[in-house]
This record gives structure tokens, sequence and C-alpha cells, in this order.
């Protein structure tokens, strides 16, 4: 059985879905880092900026990695407003609800790495699982950090 002739095993559905969430995630993170005003702009905005950059690296490797595994990758906002598990919207102008939606949406993308993991575990897509893990450990760490941010 080849791996890259083997669509059934999920990875592609798993992947797409990660990178619909990533997609919109980036969209959102930078209507933040333009549109954030208050007394935490600077550290906002800066931080959102170094989350966009590893949004849009990561978009591509997912994206290439489902087309490696024999899939076709989502490349519309139709496709990646359809398969996101959120939307884009912040919802509010003020800095700390920003973070809050900000911060769901991460727990959000979180969730659904770890569902797809567990979903392929078992799997011969080796790769697939790095990517996934590669992808929930940074938003493990901004998950915390918003967290460490938002505490009152
Ligand atoms: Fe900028």
């Amino acid at each position: 059985m080849s791996l890259f002739s083997n669509k059934s095993n999920g990875s592609v559905d798993v992947l797409s879905k990660v990178l619909a969430d990533s997609y919109v995630l980036l969209v959102k993170t930078q209507n933040i880092h333009w549109n954030v005003e208050g007394s935490e702009f600077r550290s906002i905005h800066l931080m959102t900026e170094e989350h966009y950059n590893n949004l849009f690296d990561a978009i591509d490797v997912i994206a290439e990695r489902i087309r490696m595994i024999g899939g076709k990758s989502p490349a519309t906002f139709a496709e990646f407003s359809k398969l996101a598990s959120f939307d884009e919207k912040v919802n509010s102008e003020n800095q700390t609800e920003m973070l809050e939606s900000l911060l769901s949406s991460h727990e959000a993308i979180q969730g659904d790495i770890i569902s797809g993991i567990k979903q392929l575990e078992g799997s011969d897509d080796l790769g697939s699982i790095d990517v996934l893990n590669s992808r929930l450990a940074f938003h493990d760490k901004v998950v915390w950090m918003l967290k460490a941010t938002l505490k009152k």
C-alpha cells in the first residue's frame, strides 16, 4: 500500500480543516494587528505580526502536504469559510475582547488538530501527523501567552 496514492486514511480531510482554520485565523489576526487601539497597542500589534507570519508560512506547508499525499488543496475564501470551525469576525473594538476572541480561535484550532492527530493515529501517514504536531506546538504556545496576557 502506498501512502501517496491512498486518500482513504482521512489525512486530506484533517489537513484541509486545519488549513482552513489557519487561513481564517490569519485574516482575523491581521484584522487585530491593523485595527487594535488602546494602551496595549504596541504589544498587541507586534505579537499579532509574529502570529500572522507564522500562520502564513504554515498555510503553505499544510497545503503542500495535502498535495504530497494526493489530495487537492482548498484554495478559495468560500472553501476556507465553509471548512473552518470559526469565522474571521472579531466582534469587538475593545483590546481585551479582541484578545479573548483571538484566544477562542486558537483554542478551536487546537481542538481540531488534537482530534485530527487522534484520527490519524495508527495510520502510516507520519509526515502529516508531524505537520499537525508542529502546528499544535505553535497554538499551545499562543494559548498560553494569550491566557497569561489576559490574566486579571
Ligand atoms: Fe504590519
